[in-house]
This record gives structure tokens, sequence and C-alpha cells, in this order.
């Protein structure tokens, strides 16, 4: 039963339960601000596409796939299986599909002393900090309100599956939030905010409190270039030689070996972390409704040349 409920789970959070499955893409330079977002049904044929993660769902609860929720499953059933100490984190959670799978899994084995701490803006991604990040002056997704989910709602997408206890939101940009949770203990530590600057405040700030026989699972290492060269700059830096395993062609992850220093069982260091839901008020979700399907953008295509046509056919008088 515990392996039919976390099997449909993650059918469910992908949204390929259902009659239909909608798909959210955009066009043009994907990279940039201006990039237009719309929407369309995946035919059968195209399915496996969310199967592996490769789009973004108009409904469903995450933007993985099956292949990385199985191994973020797997993972915090190792660290159960074998005792490692440590709380479960994701840093950029969007609707919160993969941190309601991490509870599922811990609720699932009786884990419930172990807290599922959610960590995002809740507000989508700051612009990019070309001084202090300058890996990222070629990747700006800050206007893309698409990414942007209220705390709110990531709070009832956990409660509508009665997952919504043992749940800590952080919310604010990584760079003001993650820092004051140095000195937790981890025992798995998602990242998945996409850019240089968000993987590698991540690794900064989590890597130091994961436990021996902990996880640290990277999300986009095989798609965006910034996300592979944080994580490529801290290993090397911190002199990391726990190989790089690959989840999939995009997620990838290693075990620590080695056990954290001092600093990170600190109690003062764990008095420091910030309470729930603290800092910043959610920004106003704009309304899903708001993305056009194919079908509008061509609609809207035709009469702005309509309005053309009929202001050269008036003419100057
Ligand atoms: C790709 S989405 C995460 C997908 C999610 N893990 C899932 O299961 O579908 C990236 C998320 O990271 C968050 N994010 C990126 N950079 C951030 C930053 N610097 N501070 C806070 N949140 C950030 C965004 O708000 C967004 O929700």
């Amino acid at each position: 039963m515990r392996t039919a409920y976390l099997e449909l789970l993650k059918l469910s959070l992908c949204d390929l339960a259902g009659a239909r499955t909608l798909s959210v893409s955009r066009s043009g330079q994907t990279r940039r601000r201006d990039s237009q977002v719309l929407c369309r049904e995946l035919p059968d044929e195209e399915l496996a596409l969310r199967a592996r993660g490769s789009d973004w769902p108009f409904s469903g609860l995450t933007m993985v796939g099956l292949k990385r929720l199985d191994d973020l499953q797997v993972c915090v059933e190792s660290v159960v299986a074998d005792q490692v100490e440590g709380d479960v984190i994701e840093a950029g959670a969007w609707r919160g599909g993969a941190a309601i799978l991490a509870r599922a899994t811990l609720d699932s084995l009786g884990a419930d002393e172990r807290t599922v701490w959610v960590a995002d803006s809740f507000r989508g991604l700051p612009p990019p900090d070309r001084r202090r990040f300058p890996q990222d002056r070629e990747l700006d997704l800050s206007r893309v309100e698409f990414l942007a989910v209220s705390a709110d709602e990531v709070l009832g997408h956990f409660a509508r599956f009665g997952l919504d206890r043992g749940v800590e939101l952080v919310e604010g940009f990584f760079d003001e939030t993650l820092s004051k949770l140095r000195g937790h203990r981890w025992s798995v530590v998602r990242l998945d905010g996409d850019t240089y600057e968000a993987t590698r405040v991540g690794l900064e700030s989590l890597y130091p409190g994961l436990s021996a026989g902990g996880y640290v699972i990277v999300d986009d290492y095989g798609l965006i270039k910034e996300c592979k060269a944080a994580v490529d700059d801290y290993r090397r830096e911190q002199g990391i030689g726990e190989p790089i395993e690959k989840v999939d062609w995009n997620g990838i992850r290693w075990r620590r070996e080695s056990e954290p220093g001092p600093r990170a069982a600190s109690p003062a260091a764990r008095a420091r972390r910030p309470s729930p839901r603290s800092s910043q008020p959610a920004r106003k979700r704009p309304a899903r409704a708001g993305i056009p399907t194919e079908r509008e953008l061509e609609l809207e295509r035709e009469l702005s040349e309509l309005r053309e046509r009929l202001k050269s056919a008036e003419g100057p008088g």
C-alpha cells in the first residue's frame, strides 16, 4: 500500500493521472526576460515530456518528472533506513511538488520527527546580480511570472494531500534566508533554483550541515550551464571528491562521506534558524488564466496584422 500510495502521488504531482495534461512553453529566446509563455494540451505521443521532466506543467505541482521524483524518494528512504541525522530541505520549490513527495515518503515510513523545509522567494527568481555573480549575466528568469507561486498556495498544495504537518516554509531570496540556516543538520539537500547564484548560495549555506550518508541533489546540472558551473566551482574549492551520480538527463546527486565540522551542529547556530514564513509578504500571484493558448496568440497576431492593414488603408489623410 505504501508503494501504491507513493506511485499514485507521483503521477498526480506530475499531472499524469487525469484525462488531459496541459503544458506551458515559452517561445523566442527562452533565457531572456521577454520570452513569451503559452499553454497547450500534450498529445499522447508527447506525454513522455512530462514523465522526463522536460516541460512546464500548467496544473501539475512539480516540473521535475517521474525519474527525479523516484530518485528523491530513494534518497529519503535511504537516509531513514541508515538513520542519517537531519531534516530534508528543498531550495527552489515552485509549487512544492518535490517537497510534497519528500514529506509523503517520510510520513509513509513513520519518520515524522523529521521536518521538510521549503525555501523559496515565493515570488519567482530575482534579477541576476551581475556584480556578485557574473556567471548569471546571460540568464534572466526574473520576469517569468509563471515561476512565482505564493507561500499560501504552496502550503495549500501540501494541505490538499494531508501533508502540511512537519513543514517549514523559509520565505525570501536565498542570499537573505539560507545563510540563517547554517548550523542546521540536513540528511537531504535538494537544490532547484536554476541559477549560479541560487545553486552557489544553496551549497555554501546548506552543504556544511549535511550529515555523512546524506545526499545533495542538484536539479539542473544537465540543462543549465550556470547551475553546473556553481556545482563544479564549489566542489573544486571544497575538495569534494565523492563521485557525482547522474539521476537522469538533468539531475545529479552525490552522497556525502565526511561528517560535517563542529560548527554545523552547534546549538548556538541552531538557535539562529529563521521562524517559518518570516520575512517578506508574498507578492500577489498573477492569474494563471493569463497564460495564452497557441490559438489566442495566433488570433492576437492576426488582429495586429489587421490593425496594420487598416492603418495603411486609411492613409495619411
Ligand atoms: C525550477 S523552479 C523549482 C521547481 C520545483 N523544485 C519543482 O518541484 O517543480 C525554481 C524555483 O526557485 C526559486 N528561486 C530561484 N532563485 C531563487 C532565489 N535566489 N531565492 C529564492 N528563490 C529562488 C523560484 O522562485 C522558483 O520557485
